[in-house]
């Protein structure tokens, strides 16, 4: 069993995101921070809270991060997300209170109190508190066994023409976590563009529960439009799960090991994740980071739709 955390800013897709880590047994979902990206960091936290309540997981604790980008000014994504972060659905007013201490603290502390290389990180948002916890706390690099995040794309972007949302926010604090020495997994556009919802997949997920299924097809609703008015997509790409789906079966995610450094620079290519492709593929001492290439398709989606099932319960 993988002792994960997510860091996220709900966003449909963080929210299917964490739907798939409580309701698959493979994932210990230790705790979500949130961090300001698809909206504000308010609107996110009260999200993520009221997608823990939907799923019956108040045990779960939820730390609220960094309202802003390290240098830069926050510029959400209410074209994608709506006003709310999560248009589209009703959300449940969290009952559990909002846990005490920054996100960046309640990460350093938990991760330094566990054993060594248990706790993989998994970032989907803006990785802005992360960047500050290994500030902080350098130790934690040695610690974290790995980092699996959304964000960047080794030929595509949609932020610009190559830069990606996550990335684009905050280059700086993604250029500090693609640096270190822990292994990192990029799990980008490049395969999160395969993850699509198509109108078959959405309708298995809606009848796969009561509670779950509609509320996870509402939010494919949503996003069907927000996707197809913003990007010219048919159907919407959920990209944070993919994250998790790798965890729980790396058969599910096919990667490939090379260099990829970030752009921090002002101009056409700010954000842009760069990735060395060129021939031939580093093993993994020479190389710590990997880039994630094919998605199995109906592997990805039987995860999703069994974790709903699970939760609640049929
Ligand atoms: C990423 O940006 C956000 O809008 C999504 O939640 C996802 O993490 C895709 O570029
Ligand atoms: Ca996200």
């Amino acid at each position: 069993v993988r002792d994960i955390i997510l860091d996220s800013d709900p966003g449909h897709d963080d929210a299917v995101a964490i739907l798939l880590a409580l309701g698959n047994p493979a994932i210990n979902l230790l705790g979500v921070t949130t961090i300001g990206g698809n909206q504000s960091l308010d609107k996110v936290t009260y999200n993520a809270r009221a997608v823990l309540e939907k799923a019956g997981a108040v045990d779960i604790p939820v730390h609220a991060g960094c309202d802003r980008p390290l240098l830069r000014p926050l510029k959400v994504a209410a074209s994608v997300h709506g006003d709310t972060g999560l248009d589209g659905v009703e959300l449940p007013v969290p009952t559990r209170p909002l846990d005490d201490g920054h996100a960046v603290n309640w990460l350093i502390d938990t991760i330094m109190a566990s054993e060594p290389k248990s706790i993989t990180l998994v970032p989907t948002g803006p990785l802005t508190n992360i960047a500050l916890a290994v500030r902080l706390e350098p130790r934690i690099v040695d610690r974290v066994r790995e980092v699996v995040l959304m964000g960047g794309g080794y030929h595509v972007g949609n932020s610009t023409a190559v830069a990606e949302f996550n990335i684009q926010t905050d280059p700086e604090a993604a250029h500090i976590v693609f640096n270190e020495a822990w292994p990192v997994t990029m799990v980008g556009l490049d395969l999160t563009h395969q993850a699509l919802c198509t109108p078959e997949v959405q309708r298995r997920i809606q009848s796969a529960s009561d509670n779950l299924g509609p509320f996870v097809s509402g939010l494919m609703d949503f996003f069907r439009k927000a996707y197809a008015a913003n990007q010219d997509f048919v159907d919407p790409p959920v990209h944070d799960p993919c994250t998790v789906a790798y965890l729980i079966d790396p058969g599910i995610v096919r990667t490939r090991r090379c260099p990829v450094d970030v752009e921090t620079h002002d101009g056409l290519t700010l954000g842009m994740t760069v990735a060395d492709l060129r021939g031939p593929e580093p093993s993994a001492g020479e190389c710590h980071t990997q880039v994630a290439t094919k998605l199995d398709f109906d592997g990805f989606w039987n995860l999703v739709e069994d974790a709903i099932r699970r939760l609640d319960g049929t």
